[in-house]
């Protein structure tokens, strides 16, 4: 079967669980659905990309779990309200949120137009507002949860030629924050993971972007930073772990998955 990642730890407390995914269906999304599949979790799947993540739900068929896919753009209210009614209605109660959707913009900030500003703030500030939004509201209801937000490590650190995209996955960690902030009475945990480049699709264009203005991301320069790519699997572990039970007095944090690059420099 392709590429299924072999769990590195197991976990009870995902048995017969219900897990939203919004970016699912590829990359560090996809990873994390098809471990916490592993683990006994029922799939709710929301992408951009339905044939992606129809593929991503067959695989978990085909491992003898649930899950189901929902054509969705995450920053459209309407159509995220309305996935997530369906996904509750078919799987229940919402236990575990994975909000991953997001994309890249690389290149200098007086390139950048009004355009690409709203588009990446909607696909990464915005979607993460309407999702958390809608299923902290459900959460409050049905007595907690946990949920995971995707930041990056330029949720905290500056690097050039990616000021948008810095500033939106600021907004997103500290969105990760608030929610912990304000719901952590309501039993719902809230953390970020802040990955470097991982090996997905948007990891190798964001390389081949710098690359194309002449800073290039090759194996030599992760060498001097992050010494490898980081694989989507190993993001993916850091995800489940945050949303389990082994994580249970870890609330509002932004966890670096970076090899020690942050650490160090
Ligand atoms: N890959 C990296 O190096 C890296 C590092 C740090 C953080 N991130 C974060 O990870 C996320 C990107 O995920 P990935 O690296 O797994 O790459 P990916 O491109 O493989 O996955 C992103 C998923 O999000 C979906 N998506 C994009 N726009 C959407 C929208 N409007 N509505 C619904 N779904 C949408 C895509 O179809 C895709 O399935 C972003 O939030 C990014 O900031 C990536």
């Amino acid at each position: 079967m392709n590429n299924v990642p072999v769990p590195r730890a197991q976990y009870k407390c995902f048995e017969g669980t219900h897990v939203l995914i919004s970016g699912g269906a590829k990359g560090m999304g996809r990873a994390a659905a098809l471990l916490f599949a592993q683990q006994g979790a029922r799939l709710s799947i929301l992408d951009l990309d339905y044939e992606a993540a129809q593929e991503t739900v067959e695989v978990i068929l085909e491992l003898g779990g649930a899950a189901k896919a929902w054509a969705v753009d995450a920053s459209i209210a309407a159509q995220v309200e309305g996935a997530i009614s369906e996904a509750v209605e078919h799987f229940g109660k919402i236990d575990h949120l994975f909000n991953h959707a997001g994309i890249v913009t690389v290149g200098p900030l007086h390139s950048m137009n009004e355009e690409d500003f709203q588009k990446i703030f909607d696909i990464n500030v915005k979607s993460a507002f309407l999702v958390c939004r809608n299923v902290v509201a459900r959460m409050s209801e049905s007595g907690g949860g946990t949920i995971v937000v995707t930041s990056s490590i330029s949720g905290e650190r500056a690097f050039a030629l990616e000021a948008l995209y810095n500033m939106t996955k600021a907004a997103t960690l500290m969105l990760t924050k608030s929610l912990c902030a304000e719901y952590r009475v309501k039993n719902i945990r809230a953390n970020a993971i802040c990955p470097a480049f991982v090996r997905t699709q948007h990891g190798l264009k964001e390389i081949e972007d710098f690359a194309a203005l002449g800073h290039p991301w090759d194996d030599s320069a992760l060498k001097d930073t992050q010494l490898r790519i980081c694989e989507p699997e190993e993001a993916a572990e850091a995800v489940l772990f945050l949303a389990s039970d082994a994580a249970s007095f870890i609330n509002g944090v932004g966890l670096t998955i970076d090899n020690g690059w942050c650490a160090i420099g």
